[in-house]
C-alpha cells in the first residue's frame, strides 16, 4: 500500500554540498521521486556557501545511486534536478536569512499555496545554534499566525555530552515546539528495526521468552568495514562512542528491551522507551574501566595527521537494566571502524539448559545487510544415536518480500513531511542516553591510558574480547552467515 499523498513542501537543506547531503539525502529522495512518493508541489532548496552548481550535486547523488547498484532513470534524476533551487548564503550569518526567506516566498508564488517548511541540518554541531538562532530571527520558525507547517530535522549527535545536550534542548526549545522537532536517528528508520517491536509483540512464542528467566545474555553490535572515510574534522570531535553509541546502540537496545506499551502510538512507545533507558543502571565511575573498553584503528593517527589523538574508533560496553524483567541480564555493545565486516545486528543468547554451547541457542536479529532473522536450535541428527546437532532457522527479507525496501532516509522524509515522530528520538531520550555515558565519557578524557589499537579488517581490540569474557561469553563472530544466499551489496 502507497502511504498517504503529502502535502505541498520545500526542503531546506543546510549543507547541500556535505557527504550527508550527497550521499544519502539526494539518494533518498531520487527513490521517492521514482516511486511517485514526492508531493507534485514540492522543492528542494540547498543552501550554498559557495558558488551554487546544481549539475555537480545532481552527478554526485547519480554517482551514490551506481554505487549502491540502483539502476538510475535519468528522467526521475532530471525531474529531481528541476526541483532544486539554491540559495548562496553563509548560514552563520543573520542577515542572509533574508534572502531564504526571500527564497521561500518565491517558492509559494510559483506553487500558488503556502508551502510547509522543512529545515534539514545536514551541518557541523557546532553551528547548530546559530543555524537555529537566525532561522526563528527571520521568522522561519512557523509563527501562530503562520498557516503552515515548519519543521526542523536534525542530525545526530545532538549535542556532545550531557551538559551541552541540554543547553541545545533549552535553546531549541525557545524557538521550536517540541512537535516541531524531528531528530533524526536513522537506525530507527531501517524497515529492520522497525521489525523488532512486530517481532517481540505479535509472536506469543518469542514474547512469552522475553526475559532473565530464559535469556542469557544480549549482544548488539553495530561495527562497520569502512574507516572515517577522510573526515578527519568530524570524527576528531566525535568518537564511536558518541557517533553510535549515544544514538543508534542506545535505541536498538531500547526496542529490544522496552516493555510493551500501552497502543501503538508515537507517545506510548516513546513512554516506554524512555522508562527502559533510565532503567539502565547507572555507571559509578570508578567502575568504567571494567565495563567500557576503547579501541583505535592502526593508521588513525596518519589519517587524521594527529600522533597523539586518543579519539575511539571502537568501543564496547557492558551495561544492564535494573528492572524484574532484565535485572542480571548483561547487555554488550560494540563499535567499531575499519572492522572484519559490516555488520548490524542483535544477538539473543538462551539459557544454557543443556550443559551444552549457549552458542547453540541463539536468535539473531539482522538489522543490515543481509537483513533477515535467525534462530539457532538443537535437533537431532537422524540416525540409530541420539546425536544433537545445532540447526539454523531463518526468514530472510530478500526472497520472502517482493519489491524495493526504503532506505532509512525515505522513511525519515516520508514520516517527517507527514508530522509522525515516532521513529526519531524525543529530547528526554537523548537526555537519558547522554546521563548513562557521561561517566564513559568523563574517565576517557582523563585517562592516561591510549585506546587499544587494533588491526584494519579485524574484531576491534582484545580488551573488546576480554570484557565478553569477564561476562561469561564470546562474542557472536560468524553471523554474516545469517540469509548468505542474498547477499547486499559490498560497502
Ligand atoms: C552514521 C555515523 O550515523 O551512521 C557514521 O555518523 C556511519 O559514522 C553511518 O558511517 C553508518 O550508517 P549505515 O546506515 O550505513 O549503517
Amino acid at each position: 500500500m502507497k502511504p498517504s499523498a503529502t502535502t505541498p513542501a520545500a526542503l531546506v537543506i543546510f549543507g547541500a554540498t556535505g557527504d550527508l547531503a550527497q550521499h544519502m539525502l539526494l539518494p533518498a529522495l531520487y527513490h521517492l521521486e521514482s516511486e511517485g512518493l514526492l508531493p507534485e508541489k514540492f522543492a528542494i532548496v540547498g543552501i550554498f556557501r559557495r558558488e551554487p552548481d546544481v549539475t555537480e550535486i545532481i552527478q554526485e547523488a547519480e554517482i551514490q545511486l551506481l554505487r549502491s547498484h540502483s539502476e538510475v532513470d535519468l528522467d526521475v534524476l532530471a525531474k529531481l534536478k528541476a526541483r532544486i533551487h539554491t540559495v548562496k548564503m553563509d548560514s552563520t550569518n543573520p542577515d542572509h536569512f533574508k534572502l531564504l526567506a526571500a527564497k521561500l516566498r518565491e517558492l509559494d508564488k510559483i506553487a500558488e499555496v503556502k508551502l510547509n517548511h522543512l529545515f534539514y541540518l545536514a551541518i557541523p554541531p557546532s553551528i547548530f545554534k546559530s543555524v537555529i538562532g537566525n532561522l526563528a530571527s527571520a521568522g522561519l520558525n512557523g509563527s501562530k499566525n503562520d498557516d503552515r507547517e515548519s519543521r526542523i530535522l536534525v542530525e545526530k549527535p545532538f549535542g556532545d555530552d550531557y551538559d551541552s545536550a541540554k543547553d541545545l534542548i533549552a535553546f531549541m526549545s525557545e524557538h521550536f515546539e517540541e512537535k516541531q522537532i524531528f531528530r533524526i536517528d536513522h537506525y530507527l528508520a531501517k524497515e529492520t528495526a522497525q521489525n523488532i517491536l512486530t517481532f517481540r509483540f505479535n509472536n506469543p512464542l518469542i514474547e512469552g521468552m522475553w526475559s532473565r528467566q530464559f535469556i542469557d545474555h544480549i549482544q548488539i553490535t553495530a561495527i562497520e568495514k569502512i574507516g572515517i572515510m577522510g573526515r578527519a574534522a568530524f570524527y576528531e570531535n566525535i568518537g564511536a562512542l558518541r557517533d553510535f553509541v549515544q544514538s543508534h546502540l542506545m535505541q536498538l537496545m531500547a526496542l529490544v528491551m522496552m516493555e510493551y506499551p500501552e497502543d501503538l502510538t508515537s507517545e506510548a512507545i516513546h513512554r516506554e522507551k524512555l522508562l527502559l533507558l533510565e532503567s539502565i543502571e547507572q555507571i559509578a565511575p570508578k567502575h568504567v574501566e571494567d565495563i567500557a573498553v576503547r579501541g583505535q584503528y592502526e593508521g588513525y593517527t596518519d589519517e587524521v595527521e594527529k600522533p597523539d589523538s586518543t579519539v575511539e574508533t571502537f568501543a564496547a560496553l557492558k551495561l544492564e537494566v535494573a528492572n524484574s524483567r532484565w535485572g542480571g541480564v548483561p547487555v554488550l555493545l560494540r563499535t567499531g571502524k575499519s572492522t572484519a565486516t559490516k555488520a548490524t545486528e542483535i544477538v539473543v543468547a538462551f539459557k544454557d539448559r543443556t550443559r551444552r554451547s549457549i552458542s547453540d541457542n541463539l536468535l539473531i536479529i539482522r538489522i543490515q545487510p543481509n537483513e533477515g532473522i535467525s534462530l539457532k536450535l538443537l535437533a537431532k541428527k537422524p540416525g540409530f544415536t541420539a546425536e544433537v546437532q545445532p540447526v539454523q532457522m531463518e526468514f530472510c527479507y530478500s526472497g520472502t518480500f517482493d519489491g524495493h525496501q526504503p532506505d532509512a532516509y525515505q522513511r525519515v522524509f516520508m514520516d517527517a513531511m507527514r508530522g509522525d515522530q515516532s521513529l526519531f528520538a524525543t529530547s528526554a531520550e537523548v537526555m537519558a542516553s547522554w546521563k548513562l555515558l557521561q561517566p564513559v565519557l568523563d574517565a576517557w578524557k582523563l585517562s592516561d591510558v591510549p585506546p587499544e589499537v587494533y588491526k584494519e579488517g579485524s574484531w576491534g581490540p582484545s580488551g573488546s574480547e576480554q570484557l565478553a569474557q569477564n561476562f561469561g561469553t564470546n562474542w557472536v563472530n560468524d553471523s554474516q552467515h545469517v540469509c548468505p544466499k542474498h547477499p547486499a551489496p559490498e560497502q
